[in-house]
């Protein structure tokens, strides 16, 4: 008997990190479930399109109830969309504090809370957090505060709920990216960039998306993170 063809959702999956994904999991032949604000309908029939703010529980909620629908079942969540706002602590605004807050954390929590229940119902599932090495090691000169604080919610929430979820064939784990060539960093910001990693340059989409493929094909990783950094975490 063939396998069901596999279901991956992604946030942020318009352009950068999460576009990348679409295109390694399609690859892969997966069907793919794909979210962002401005994202485009597709014309891949193997491509859910559910445009809108992931941080809005109604759109996360669409985006596993209609992705059931069509495709029948939910392999893997990848939670990939996110914002980076660097000023000095004392410079965020509470719009900054509360937009960061919304994307960051409650663009993880609403979809995992979907995505979840339908992987328990199967017995089966994968959930990876994209994270930021930040979390682990601040570099003197990128302040970044609301990302430690929200991305290292999401690393240490990885953790738990890799094992609350551990005896029901649920993994979770989390990739910790370095600087990453995508349209958050303009080019001319790249080679200062490079130089902050021990490996003198950035990373690419595809040192990424290698890394989700890897923990999505490692059965026996849970609540690890996986960080994919240039050696940023291993010194200077
Ligand atoms: N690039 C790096 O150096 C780097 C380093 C460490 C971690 N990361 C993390 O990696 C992830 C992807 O980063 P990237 O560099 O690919 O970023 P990017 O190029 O800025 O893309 C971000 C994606 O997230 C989407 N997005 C933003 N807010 C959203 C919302 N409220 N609801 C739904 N989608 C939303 C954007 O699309 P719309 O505008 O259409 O919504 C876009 O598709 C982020 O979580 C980021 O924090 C990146």
């Amino acid at each position: 008997m063939n396998s069901p063809r596999k279901v991956v959702a992604i946030t942020g999956a318009s352009q950068g990190i999460g576009a990348g994904l679409v295109k390694a999991f399609r690859d892969r032949d997966y069907r793919v479930i794909a979210n962002s604000r401005s994202i485009k309908p597709s014309s891949d029939p193997d491509v859910l399109v559910i445009a809108g703010d992931i941080s809005d529980r109604k759109v996360a909620e669409r985006m596993i109830k209609e992705g059931m629908a069509k495709f029948g079942r939910i392999d893997t969540l990848v939670n990939n969309a996110g914002i980076f706002v660097a000023k000095p602590f004392t410079e965020y605004t509470a719009e900054d504090y509360a937009n960061v807050l919304a994307i960051n954390l409650g663009g993880f929590f609403h979809v995992s809370q979907f995505a979840v229940a339908e992987m328990v119902k199967q017995g089966s599932g994968h959930v990876i957090n994209i994270t930021t090495t930040l979390v682990d090691h601040a570099i003197d000169g990128v302040p970044s505060v609301l990302a430690s604080l929200t991305k290292g919610g999401l690393d240490a929430a990885t953790r738990s709920m890799a094992i609350e979820y551990a005896k029901r064939g649920v993994r979770v784990n989390a990739v910790s990216p370095g600087i990453i060539k995508t349209p958050m960093h303009a080019p001319e910001t790249h080679a200062t960039l490079a130089g902050l990693h021990p490996v003198n340059r950035m990373g690419e989409i595809s040192d990424i998306t290698q890394a989700v493929l890897y923990l999505e094909s490692a059965g026996f990783v849970t609540g690890e993170t996986l960080h994919v950094d240039g050696g940023q975490v291993a010194g200077h």
